[in-house]
């Protein structure tokens, strides 16, 4: 009997072949592994893709996460909301940065973060909620935005699972997930709907304040050259994983359509 792989990517790239490895040749050859242009191209293309202003790569989904809180500079001791239901990564760069993670539960019919749950939470201690856009499907997003307005709280997307999805807000317009909150952050894990051939994240905001914090701690603290402002981390996505995600970005709509999520 022949087992069908719920994500099969050699198949995938079986179809996508030439121009992959066309794009990855030229980066061996000019050697441009690291800031290349096709991590400039790969940005811009995903800022157009999303409607999004600024769009941070970064090295995988957990570390988009991370920076995201450095960035908003929560101290320790600070609560974050989050879903009970995700993958580890969400509530571990909580406890990584000494905040407090505060789980709550989800709603039975979709799985993602319930936000009565998420109000019944909030102490004078709660600085951030962090929604889990789960199987392609996003949390609601309205009532979470009420929610951090009224009690003014900033709202990290984990959109590690809902790349490419549209939220239907109830001011009648549609936006990409992971652009709706102040930073929404993915993951682009091989298996991902958008996924590279190794380890790749990035993170988006249409606030430009917030951009240029995010970019100064994905690269070390850094504000001018060899001048560290800020204690950082060192997060990029390479070359070669930006070359791939540029060219698996004009058929996301695509992969995002068949069964799986993955071409077919
Ligand atoms: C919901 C969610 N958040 C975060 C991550 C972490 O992403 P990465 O594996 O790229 O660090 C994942 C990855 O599976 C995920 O599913």
């Amino acid at each position: 009997m022949k087992q069908i792989p719920m994500v099969d990517l050699v198949g995938q790239y079986q179809k996508i072949k030439p121009e992959v490895d066309a794009a990855i040749g030229e980066i061996l050859t000019n050697a441009s592994f690291i800031n290349g242009p096709a991590v400039k191209q790969f940005q811009q293309n995903l800022e157009q893709y999303l409607g999004v202003k600024h769009v941070i790569p970064c090295a995988n989904g957990t570390d988009a996460l991370q920076v995201a809180m450095m960035a908003l500079n929560l101290k320790p001791g600070d609560e974050v909301i989050t879903t009970s239901f995700t993958f580890i990564a969400t509530a571990e760069v909580i406890a990584l940065l000494q905040l407090t993670p505060v789980l709550v539960d989800v709603l039975p019919d979709t799985f993602n973060i319930d936000p009565a749950a998420i109000e019944r939470a909030i102490t004078p201690k709660t600085k951030a909620i962090v929604p889990v856009h789960l199987f392609g499907q996003t949390a609601d997003m309205d009532a979470i935005m009420d929610l951090a307005e009224k009690h003014n709280l900033y709202v990290i997307e984990d959109n590690a699972q809902a790349i490419g999805a549209d939220h239907y807000g109830k001011d009648g317009h549609s936006r990409k997930a992971g652009t709706i909150g102040h930073i929404g952050c993915t993951s682009f894990f091989p298996s991902k709907n958008l996924g590279c051939y190794g380890d790749g994240g990035a993170i988006f905001t249409n606030d430009d304040e917030l951009a240029t914090q995010l970019r100064v701690v994905v690269n070390h603290g850094m504000v001018v050259r060899y001048y560290h402002d800020y204690v950082g981390v060192n997060s990029r996505l390479d070359s070669i994983q930006a070359a791939i995600l540029d060219i698996k970005l004009k058929r996301l709509d695509e992969y995002n359509k068949a069964i799986g999520g993955n071409g077919w």
